[in-house]
Parts: C-alpha cells; sequence; structure tokens
C-alpha cells in the first residue's frame, strides 16, 4: 500500500486553488464529488507565496486548501514547492541561479531552475521542508509528499565545479588516479591541481550535448549531477521523515529520462511516481516499457501514475486530444503495469501563462458538461467500484530487461560507431518482442537479483561494471538464458575499453571475439541468414545500425551474416555455460527476427502469455494473495475479438460472467478476477 489512508486507487492530481479566488473551491469540491476525485497535489509551485522573504512563512491559505480537502474526503499530496525558487531570492541570493550548458549565467525565470550546489537554494529547500512537515504532521489530509517537482536540468557554475571537485576527490583519491580513469595523456590535458578541472559544457570538452573530447570528465558530470540533485532531495526527506516518519515520501520523475539515474534515486523513495505524457503517436508499448521500467526500480513495488492529461498537452508541437475513450484506456494501462494512482495535471485548466491551453480535469467553461469532464467523471465512478481490488498487487514476470543509466550515458557520449546508436531504442526493440505477445517483462537494474528470472536481457550492454559480469556468469551457470547484443561488454565503469578483445568481460560467457564493428549508413542493412535447422525461425531477416564481425570460441552459431566482406561469419550466437546459455545477438535485427526469438526463449523456459490475442489487444496480470486479475485492454478502434478460455470469470467493470470467445469493444476494457494458479 502506498498509505493507509490511500484504501482504493487513488483519483485526482495537481491542484492550484491559490491562483484563484478563494470561492473557487467550493464549486472545485461540488466537481471533485461528481469526478468521484479523492486526492489532490497541491502546493508544487508555491515557495513564493510561501516564503515572500528570508525569515517570513505564510502558510495560513495552504491550512484553508488543506482543510477543505479534507472535509471533502480528498487527501492531499503535499508538495514542497521547491521546483522553482522565488524572484526575491534570485535577485537577493544570485548563487541559485544556475549557468547553463553554454556558460550563461540565467536570471529570474521558468522552473526547475535552481543551482543545485548554491547554498542558498539548499539552506532554505531544507528550511522550508521542515516548515510544512511541522505545521502538517497532524493534518488528517496528510497522505503524501511529493518533494520539489520533476527534478531535472545541470548547472555549471562556480559552486558547481567547487563541488565537483570535491566529488572527484572522494571517487578517485588522487589525481593520479583520477588522470589514469579519464586517459589524459590523451591530447596531453593531464592535471596537476584538482582547480585546474572545469566542468564539462560547451566552453570546454564539449561540442554539443553528446559530443566531448572526454568520455570520462563528461560521464563523472552526469554521476556528479544526479547526485548533487539527489542530495537535494534528499536534504528534504531527511527534514521531512525526522518530522513525519510514517508518511510516505516521493518526487516525481519523467519519461525516457536520461539525466538523472533513478535507479540510484529510487533507492530514497518510499513510493516511485512518474508523470506520463505520450503524444497520440507515442507506441504504447513504449509508454508499456516505461511503466514497467517505473515498477522496476523499487522490485516491483506498485507506482503513482502521479500525472498524465485529461486531455491534451501544451507543449508538445501539435497538442492533440486524447480520443474518446483513451483517457480511460491509457489510465488502466499504467494500472495494469502496477499502477496503484491515476492522477491528472491539472484539476482546474488555469487562467494564465504557459499551461493555459493544457488539458485540466474542468476546463475553462467551468462546469462539468463537457467530453472530458463526463469521461473523467466515469472513470473515477469505476475506481470506486474497484476499490481496492487491485491495491497492491504485483506483476510476476519471469522475463528481464537490463536497464542502467550510467551504460545509457556513456554509450551515447561515445564518440563512433555511430551516431544513430540509441540505447532506448534498442530495450524497447526487446521490450516489445515480448509485450506484443503478451509476455510479461521487469526492467530491472544490473544490481537486482536475476535468479528470479528465467531470461535475462541486457541489449547494448556496452559498460561492464565492477563485479557484473562474475554474476552474469553465476546466472547463467545456475541454468539461466542470458541475451546480449552487439557493443556490448567494450568498457569499464570509467569508459576505458577493457582491454584484450571484445566483448571484454562478457567473452568468456558469450564464447565468442569481435575483432571488428562495422557502422552501416542509415540506407544499409544486412541479412541474418539462419543456420540449418533452426525451427520456427524464417529463412532469414535483416539488421541495421552496426554488424560486429565475431569469432566463435566456443559458442554455436545461429545465423551469419548475408552480405559484405564478412558474409557468412555469425550474426547469432548460442553459447552454453553451465546448466545455462548465453546469447550474442551481433547487429540490430527487424521486427519479425526478434518476435521469433523471443517466441524460442519463452518457450525453451515454459513461459506463458497471459493471452494469446489479436494485434493491439494487450493483457497483464496482477496477482495478490492468491488472487490473480488479468486486465484486457483493446488499443484497436475497432471490437476485437478473443478467447478467454472456458473458465467463467467475472469481469469488475462491467459486472458480468465471462468465457469463451467474447468482443472486447474499441478501445475497451476489462479486468477478470480469478483465483491464481
Ligand atoms: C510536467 C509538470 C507539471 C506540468 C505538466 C504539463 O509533468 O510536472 O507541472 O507542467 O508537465 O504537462
Ligand atoms: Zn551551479
Amino acid at each position: 500500500m502506498i498509505s493507509n489512508k490511500l484504501n482504493k486507487i487513488a483519483y485526482g492530481g495537481d491542484y492550484s486553488p491559490e491562483q484563484w479566488p478563494q470561492e473557487i473551491m467550493t464549486e472545485d469540491m461540488r466537481m471533485f464529488k461528481l469526478a468521484g476525485i479523492d486526492i489532490a497535489t497541491v502546493a508544487v509551485f508555491s515557495w513564493s507565496l510561501m516564503q515572500p522573504d528570508e525569515e517570513t512563512y505564510q502558510f495560513e491559505w495552504l491550512d484553508e486548501i488543506m482543510d477543505k480537502l479534507y472535509e471533502n474526503g480528498v487527501y492531499a499530496c503535499l508538495a514542497t514547492s521547491t521546483g522553482a525558487h522565488p524572484a526575491w531570492m534570485a535577485h537577493r541570493h544570485p548563487d541559485v541561479l544556475r549557468v547553463d550548458f553554454e556558460g550563461r549565467k540565467h536570471t529570474f525565470g521558468q522552473r526547475h531552475n535552481s543551482c543545485p550546489n548554491s547554498p542558498t537554494y539548499r539552506l532554505y529547500a531544507a528550511r522550508l521542508a521542515r516548515k510544512l512537515a511541522e505545521r502538517y504532521k497532524d493534518h488528517p489530509a496528510l497522505a503524501v509528499w511529493h518533494v520539489n517537482n520533476e527534478y531535472g536540468g545541470i548547472c555549471y557554475c562556480d559552486n558547481c565545479a567547487k563541488a565537483f571537485r570535491v566529488w572527484l576527490q572522494q571517487r578517485y583519491g588522487s589525481l593520479d588516479q583520477l588522470n589514469k580513469a579519464w586517459n589524459t595523456r590523451f591530447w596531453g590535458h593531464t592535471f596537476y591541481d584538482w582547480d585546474e578541472i572545469v566542468p564539462p559544457n560547451l566552453l570546454s570538452e564539449h561540442s554539443a550535448e553528446t559530443r566531448t573530447t572526454f568520455q570520462g570528465i563528461s560521464l563523472d558530470y552526469q554521476r556528479f549531477n544526479s547526485d548533487g540533485l539527489l542530495d537535494c532531495y534528499l536534504l528534504e526527506y531527511n527534514e521531512l521523515k525526522t518530522v513525519t516518519p510514517d508518511v510516505p515520501v516521493t518526487t516525481n520523475m519523467m519519461w525516457m529520462f536520461k539525466q538523472l539515474d533513478y535507479a540510484k534515486w529510487a533507492k530514497h523513495v518510499d513510493v516511485v511516481s512518474w508523470d506520463s505524457y505520450p503524444s497520440n503517436t507515442t507506441p504504447l508499448s513504449h509508454v508499456a516499457m516505461w511503466h514497467d521500467v517505473m515498477r522496476g526500480l523499487k522490485d516491483g513495488q506498485p507506482f503513482m501514475l502521479m500525472e498524465q492529461t485529461p486531455s491534451q498537452q501544451n507543449w508538445q508541437a501539435y497538442n492533440g486530444l486524447k480520443r474518446p475513450g483513451v483517457m480511460r484506456l491509457w489510465s488502466y494501462q499504467a494500472v495494469a503495469h502496477g499502477a496503484d494512482t491515476v492522477m491528472f495535471f491539472q484539476l482546474r485548466r488555469s487562467v494564465g501563462a504557459c499551461e493555459k491551453y493544457h488539458g485540466a480535469v474542468i476546463e475553462h467553461v467551468g462546469h462539468e458538461h463537457t467530453r472530458v469532464f463526463r469521461e473523467c467523471a466515469t472513470l473515477g465512478g469505476e475506481l470506486q467500484v474497484l476499490g481496492d481490488k487491485l491495491l497492491g498487487s504485483r506483476i510476476e514476470a519471469r522475463v528481464a530487461i537490463i536497464i542502467d543509466w550510467e551504460n545509457w550515458w556513456a554509450m551515447e557520449f561515445s564518440s563512433g560507431p555511430t551516431i544513430d546508436l540509441s540505447y532506448m531504442t534498442e530495450l524497447a526493440k526487446y521490450y516489445v518482442a515480448f509485450y506484443d505477445q503478451n509476455i510479461a517483462v521487469d526492467m530491472i537494474s544490473v544490481e537486482a537479483d536475476f535468479s528470479r528470472y528465467d531470461v535475462v536481457i541486457a541489449p547494448v550492454l556496452y559498460m561492464v561494471k565492477p563485479g557484473v559480469a562474475d554474476k552474469l556468469e553465476r546466472y547463467v551457470e545456475a541454468g539461466g538464458r542470458f541475451v546480449t547484443t552487439f557493443f556490448s561488454g567494450i568498457v569499464n565503469e570509467s569508459d576505458l575499453v577493457t582491454l584484450g578483445g571484445y566483448p571484454g568481460e562478457l567473452r568468456k560467457l558469450l564464447g565468442i571475439w569481435v575483432e571488428e564493428i562495422d557502422a552501416l549508413f542509415p540506407h544499409m542493412s544486412n541479412r541474418i541468414v539462419m543456420t540449418e535447422g533452426r525451427e520456427g525461425f524464417k529463412k532469414e531477416y535483416s539488421s541495421t545500425l552496426l554488424c560486429d564481425i565475431l569469432h566463435t570460441e566456443g559458442a554455436e552459431v545461429w545465423a551469419e551474416y548475408g552480405e559484405e566482406f564478412y558474409k557468412g561469419t555469425p550474426v547469432l550466437t548460442r553459447n552454453s555455460f553451465g546448466q545455462g546459455e548465453a546469447w550474442y545477438v551481433a547487429s540490430s535485427p527487424d521486427k519479425s527476427f526478434l518476435a521469433d526469438f523471443a517466441t524460442l526463449l519463452v518457450k525453451q523456459a515454459g513461459i506463458e502469455s497471459v493471452l494469446a490475442a489479436p494485434e493491439g489487444i494487450e493483457a497483464t496480470r496482477r496477482v495478490k494473495d492468491g488472487q490473480a486479475y488479468t486486465m484486457i485492454l483493446n488499443h484497436n478502434d475497432s471490437e476485437t475479438e478473443v478467447n478467454l478460455g472456458s473458465n467463467q470469470r467475472s469481469e469488475l467493470l462491467g459486472g458480468q460472467a465471462v468465457s469463451g470467445a467474447v468482443k472486447i469493444p474499441a478501445k475497451g476494457v476489462w479486468i477478470l478476477e480469478e483465483a491464481s494458479q
């Protein structure tokens, strides 16, 4: 459970009545009731209202909001407001302002704008969190703490430079070690004094965001920045926990967000939460993957869907409306992947500034007779009927895909072999192969317990951190199935190449040696030609991006290249290792190859699909206390038939018993309750 106050899927979202005349709350509460809203995220950007100067704090306005919410059966997800500093603070204490990648010192404006190493920011942010905790510790509306908002951004100011040097001293101990780790004899960059080290931006090592001449320093700055923002979060977290140890604390994370090492961050949140803003053209499999990333961050624990839009965004290039039924469908998609809340940005559409055209439960017209409100109210009613059924239930996956932020940073800083390599694209390709077959996948870190899975896949594991190769060997030895791809095992955690042949530390496990790596131009492809007798596979497939040219050292060849001077050399290998097997996919294959490959892996492992169904039908299973809930989502624009088998099961949203061949309406959602096997 996220909080013992939330005994159903909490429903609501960002709410800013302080931007309105006070009376509006009465009307809002009436409409919240109509919509079944029972949680409101308040005070996300109200620092300037809470604190007009260094010494004065004013919370009376917030008292009223908190009281009113509670009187109306709405819990508060109370934010600490530190996501945007007040203008007076920037004016009087310019150290709170950031210096950007181009080296420009910013003036006051926007949000998510504070330097993480500003003494002023740290002092007042922690103090504000403390004041809030003390003021609301006994308030009955308080359910969850929401620290800051969407942490992110990088600062390159002098305070950050100083803090970076301290961080480096802690990491390396001596300049000697640092010079080795960064290989600074290259281009004569040897450092003799810590003060010679400057942040890597456009004024120093970079020519573009992912173009750096020294991967070592750039990689460390990513780590340092992620850690620095995490320190800021922890300052607040500790203040909150000192006063309210039992109130869960979260901070909202973002979609495919590269800058922060969320795996590291997640250790310090009580519950993971995130903001999901797909556009109408985002593949739903990619949204599903990111839900699974969020679920994986805390070992499968349910997460909060903190924000999504009820209808449209304002900040995308083309802000299409969510079509009828889609908001409901996507809300349940989050639940189907482990969300225990469904929340929006925003409950009431604002009157001014840049988000006035962002969707909201209550739109500018101000009443409930809108399509969006009606859809929100329908969903709110359903969540009330569902009650606590799904709450706290888990997804039991036997396939895992590894996601690693440091690997992401390092690989995309790499100068060569191709600019087209995208970690997320490669992860998604493998994820989709299982998603399309309704096979549950956990997105896990390299620190996770691999033994829980029958299949562990690490697409482009470019960086192999200390202990990981060993851990993988133990896993496979004991019977695990491991899959990795081209451009893996290349470097250590400092981005220094593991000498003695690629894939470095993974070479033994995979039973191969990669001699060369060919980069294909965008118009080029190669062919994957299966060797004799590979059941379940077509004769051949195509591949793009990179082609590793390899020699087997014990591995069995399952497919060979069909083109180029390396035609006839291995592109897919399988190495028996102990009780298990380790696969190497030496190029980036097409979708149909990955579909067939995934089929082979799950078949070998005896993993069954939640539901074999036509395209566009997504199915997941959440389980708790021996009770399974199968969620079936129809993403298609038309009614679609699926076969549920002979067992009678009750469908919770429509309240009927179902079995056999049934038709799921277009954009429809069914939740089947059954005893788990
Ligand atoms: C983010 C922020 C919100 C709001 C929404 C708009 O997720 O957290 O404050 O700006 O985007 O989509
Ligand atoms: Zn700074």
